[in-house]
């Protein structure tokens, strides 16, 4: 009989490749599937020509994303027709939102899957091998605020962690809720993720518990509204975000703590004077305003008011000293004037972010405002209105990043810049490396690879509207406020 091993060949590792778009959310899902497929015998690699399995994971929060990733199917329609035997997958929220669409629009798919099917994804993959026929496994539609759709994927602790897939090998993401409730006007993230879900507390606990015997020095707690976290044990307690922040807090090994994205109205003062009084916790507090005008926000169904949004950061820095406070716009929203813009403007004026991220409104299909609202902006207002409203926090991320200028701070540091990456093989020597303040602040600075994973003293030499440089000083003293 033959020997399959006679030639001391080991059987060859399916060779996978995975093109993640979108959200945090989305960076960790990709990170659970690969490390369930590594499992199964699967190889990450970067050459999607080399590739057996070709999966990506998607975003339908706006247009742009979801043709980015309509376009890349386009482009690799001719590696199936020279190879068959490659599978292909779309992975996510454009899953669940187009479900059928896809295969109509891209034949050569071999799996569509939707964010709460996840854990399916290497069953799928052989079914379609299996049956010759694409598969396709999504939730159950979504009608306003029902609770029919069943979002369970990966919803306990997933111990195959893939560490490979992670930001740095010193940052992780840990999912605290699934799902969002909030239905803003605008916005599909509703429906394909789900209902708004927190995990029980002890999972997360043991889940950042593993991470930092791995070695995980700083966790960021994710949520589309991570500061909503409630969690009711059946003898009647309630475990808040501010009471689940004070158990991680204990974890050894852990040096900082961040949650993304928060919510204005649940920014509550218990959560607040947590984030002051617990050393590991990131003084950063992502808190999207979307608009600067209350027309606009009750269009958008968000729920508070202008006035209550400047109280809010109000409260943020009395009660946290030297923290920073980022968030989201959407420019362009379905009837916004000029006049109402300009309240944005001065939004952003008067809340002095440490950085806001600036979107077109893009209609998505299956959303109140696409049913309501006429998408009645011309783009090259939006795209006008982007600019302005860039060109105003730049000009504050300017202003605020100079005082930095001979200061020392701590950073955390997360490895080799960009650059320094591309050129490492280049031969020895110090490196740019960077790292994050407290306030998350960029820190670029000459160091060394091993570096990585440490708290550092770092002095500040320069300071750029989205970066600083520094020196490393071991023997100074570290200021806070950073
Ligand atoms: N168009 C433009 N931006 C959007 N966002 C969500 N939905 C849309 C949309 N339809 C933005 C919001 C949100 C961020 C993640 O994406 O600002 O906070
Ligand atoms: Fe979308 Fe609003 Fe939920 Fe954020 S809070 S995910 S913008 S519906």
């Amino acid at each position: 009989m033959a020997d399959p091993m006679a030639h001391n060949e080991l059987p060859q590792k399916k060779k996978l490749y995975i093109e993640t778009v979108g959200c945090q959310m989305n960076m960790l899902d990709s990170e659970l599937v690969v490390a369930k497929l590594r499992n199964e015998g699967y190889e990450l690699t970067l050459d999607i020509g080399q590739a057996d399995t070709i999966l990506y994971n998607t975003c339908s929060v706006r247009q742009h994303a979801e043709d980015k990733i309509y376009s890349a199917l386009g482009r690799i329609k001719t590696i199936k027709q020279q190879k068959p035997e490659v599978s292909i997958g779309v992975l996510g929220c454009m899953a669940q939102k187009d479900q059928g669409q896809i295969l109509k629009r891209a034949p050569h798919v071999d799996i569509v899957v939707g964010p709460g099917q996840l854990g399916r994804v290497s069953e799928l993959l052989a079914k379609a091998k299996e049956d010759r026929a694409p598969q396709m496994a999504v939730s159950l539609a979504r009608t306003g605020g029902s609770r029919d759709h069943v979002t369970e994927s990966f919803a306990e602790y997933d111990p195959l962690r893939e560490p490979a897939m992670r930001p740095t090998p010193h940052q992780a993401f840990v999912r605290i809720m699934m799902g969002c409730d909030k239905f803003c006007t605008y916005c599909i993230v509703p429906s394909v993720r789900g209902p708004e879900q927190s995990r029980p507390p002890d999972g997360i606990v043991e889940e950042a518990r593993q991470l930092a015997e791995q070695g995980v020095k700083e966790i960021t707690l994710l949520g589309q509204t991570v500061n909503s976290y409630k969690f009711k044990t059946p003898d009647g307690r309630t475990t808040r975000l501010s009471d689940l922040l004070e158990r991680l807090h204990d974890i050894p090994g852990l040096v900082r703590i961040k949650f993304i994205t928060s919510f204005p109205n649940d920014m509550t003062d218990d959560l607040l004077q947590a984030v002051r009084d617990l050393p590991k916790m990131s003084r950063y507090l992502h808190v999207p305003a979307q608009s600067g005008c209350d027309e606009i926000l009750k269009r958008m169904k968000r729920l508070y008011t202008v006035a209550l949004y400047d109280d809010m950061m109000a409260r943020i820095h009395e009660t946290i000293p030297g923290v920073a406070v980022s968030s989201d716009f959407i420019v362009g929203f379905c009837g916004e004037t000029e006049k109402s813009f300009e309240k944005s403007i001065r939004l952003v004026e008067r809340s002095r972010f440490k950085n806001s991220f600036i979107f077109k409104y893009s209609p998505r299909t299956g959303t109140k405002a696409d049913d309501l609202y006429a998408d009645d902006i011309p783009e090259g207002v939006k795209k006008r209105r982007n600019n302005d409203l860039l060109a105003v926090q730049n000009a504050i991320c300017a202003e605020d990043n100079r005082p930095f200028v001979g200061r020392t701070v701590e950073i955390l540091v997360e490895g080799p810049s960009k650059t320094a990456q591309r050129h490492a093989s280049e031969g020895f020597g110090p490196i740019q490396m960077t790292g994050r303040t407290s306030c998350d602040r960029i820190v670029v600075y000459e160091g060394n690879a091993r570096q990585a994973g440490e708290l550092l003293p770092v002095t500040i030499t320069e300071a750029t509207p989205m970066t600083l440089f520094g020196e490393v000083m071991t023997t100074a003293l570290v200021g806070i406020g950073a």
